[in-house]
């Protein structure tokens, strides 16, 4: 008896070294992987029940705006891209929008200079919520359960609470000293001793659990109408902000189509603009299909150059060109995403010879860091690529603390001083200056790659303008070097974005040999830590089931499969 209890504790312990947190995980019905693995299980739970992937994806989204407060969210927005079972693919288009009274200069004093980084910091940099608008839209047209049953489990979440984990409690320890005048991140993590919420005992956000109830009775109209809409204006005028009722009123998600390319035997679709994400990603994956990049080593000299190069171009391109399609009719994304134009665009590569970008035109791009993305499918093959985000991580870190949510700052991602661009910042091109309504470009790039109609790769990640190319990279990793998911996931990422001028590499997965070899070639190299939090699910057709990982950089993310 006590010999079999021991080969017990030794073939568990085993498995358990066999298999380390945030490898694969399966599931033949359907999955679900998110930044927190509590959003994850209300994410399937919603499946079990009989509800499809878009119910998975409300349920989950509006667990993480309780669960993952840094990014997760319904005081900011964000992207669906939706695969039918039968091939189709949509998108929906949530992001925020300028508030009516927002102008081209509103961020300039006297002299054409930003104002105390008013871009990013305090109210006039929050843009108008459209997380709500956007999942109550994806709801109407191809929900299944009742959205009373979808947002339930998030207002329970809030209500009740759920355990303080190690990786929320350090960001509530660095976001509780703050200025007084960013009243809800005081309180925002304390019990009712006026404590952080220590690891392991249980946080409550009563003020959130009041405001989804709303949202859960009303719909839409529980945010942009009635009692939660008049505590927006109020705190707005209370603290500087510029945001209405009306604007809130206005607010409409727009259901978009898909931008996509064809990779070998394989139909990628991503988000279209107002998001850059996705024509930038099929400018360089048609670019690495010209390059023929399978015949190049992973990882190799020729690997980073020839990224990098493609990276270099897309963002090039993305600058230039790109912005909310609302407002710029004649965006050339056809040619932008064609299979010609990217013939065109490696004309005058050198594989030698590290290319120079061009400071006297487009320059850095804005975003923030704090994003979220999930993925989901369900058990007839529907899949959700799902990226929403409060821009920098807990948004403005500002709110009513009668709400109980965060406010996104999300203006700092339109182009801030008209006609200005800098080899070491700016962008003043046109397509992305402020206007009344208008929505600012973003990196965000869910996406979902499909194999015979199914879907093969759902994919997406935080991380402002490094999304583009950590999303480009994994699905690389996937069609060109056949990685399994949580390999392809955790495989070195670099981050060229035409200027500066630079690669930013994960600095423990890259050789020093290969560094040195890129410099010699006229490559200026920066390190990094971490670059991307990639959920992913792949399909698996020998196993005939989904795989899902969740990056190992997410502190609480999960996969979880039934
Ligand atoms: N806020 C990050 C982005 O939209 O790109």
């Amino acid at each position: 008896m006590k010999r079999t209890y021991y080969n017990l504790i030794f073939i568990l312990a085993f498995l358990f070294l066999a298999n380390p947190a945030n490898s694969q995980t399966y599931g033949q019905n359907g999955m679900v992987v998110s930044d927190h693995y509590l959003a994850s299980e209300v994410g399937v739970e919603i499946l079990k029940k009989g509800g499809n992937a878009i119910d998975a994806a409300v349920a989950t989204a509006f667990a993480l705006a309780v669960t993952h407060p840094e990014a997760g969210n319904i005081g900011g927005g964000g992207f669906i891209v939706f695969h039918k079972e039968n091939g189709e693919v949509t998108t929906f288009d949530f992001r925020e929008k300028a508030p009516l009274a927002a102008s081209p200069t509103m961020f300039l004093d006297e002299n054409g200079r930003i104002k105390d980084n008013s871009n990013h910091q305090g109210l006039l940099s929050v843009g108008v919520p459209g997380t709500v608008a956007g999942l109550y839209q994806a709801h109407q047209k191809y929900g299944k359960l009742s959205w009373s049953e979808l947002v339930k489990p998030s207002v329970e979440l809030a209500k009740k609470g759920f355990t303080m984990s190690w990786g929320l409690y350090r960001a509530a320890l660095r976001m509780t000293d703050r200025d007084p005048s960013e009243d809800i991140m005081q309180n925002f993590f304390k019990g009712d001793d006026g404590e952080v919420v220590k690891p392991g005992n249980t946080w409550k956000q009563p003020a959130l659990a009041k405001t989804l109830k709303e949202i859960q009775k009303h719909g839409r109209d529980g945010f942009y109408k009635g009692w939660v809409a008049e505590e927006i204006e109020a705190y707005m005028k209370a603290n500087g902000g510029i945001i209405t009722q009306e604007d809130l009123a206005k607010y409409e998600a727009v259901e978009r189509n898909p931008v996509t390319t064809t990779f070998n035997e394989f139909e990628i679709f991503s988000m279209p603009p107002p998001s850059s994400g996705g024509v930038a990603l099929i400018e360089m994956m048609n670019l690495m299909e010209a390059a023929d990049i399978s015949s190049v080593e992973f990882n190799s000299t020729a690997y980073v150059h020839l990224v990098a190069e493609a990276m270099r171009r897309a963002f090039a391109d993305r600058a230039e060109f790109l912005g909310d399609p609302d407002f710029n009719p004649e965006m050339p994304v056809g040619k932008l995403t064609s299979k010609e134009f990217a013939k065109t665009r490696f004309e005058n590569l050198d594989l030698s010879k590290a290319s120079v970008s061009d400071s006297s035109k487009y320059g850095q791009l804005y975003g923030g860091d704090h994003t979220t993305h999930f993925s989901v499918v369900d058990k007839e093959g529907n899949a959700i690529s799902m990226t929403y985000t409060l821009e920098n991580s807990y948004g403005v870190k500002m709110g009513s603390s009668k709400l109980g949510f965060i406010f996104n700052n999300e203006m700092g991602d339109f182009n801030p001083i008209p006609g200005v661009t800098t080899s070491t910042g700016l962008i003043g091109s046109n397509p992305n200056l402020v206007a009344p309504e208008k929505r600012m470009l973003s990196s965000m790039t869910p996406t979902i790659v499909s194999k015979d109609g199914k879907p093969y790769l759902i994919i997406g990640s935080p991380g402002g303008r490094t999304i583009i190319n950590t999303v480009f990279q994994t699905v690389l990793n996937v069609l060109a070097y056949d990685m399994r998911i949580d390999r392809a996931i955790e495989a070195m990422k670099i981050h060229h974005q035409w200027l500066p001028d630079r690669i930013i590499y994960e600095h423990n997965l890259l050789s020093p040999d290969t560094r040195k070899a890129l410099e010699k070639m006229g490559h200026n190299l920066r390190p990094t830590t971490n670059l991307g939090v990639l959920m992913g699910i792949t399909y698996d057709p020998e196993l005939g089931t989904w795989v899902g990982a969740a990056d190992s950089s997410s502190e609480d993310g999960g996969a979880r499969g039934y």
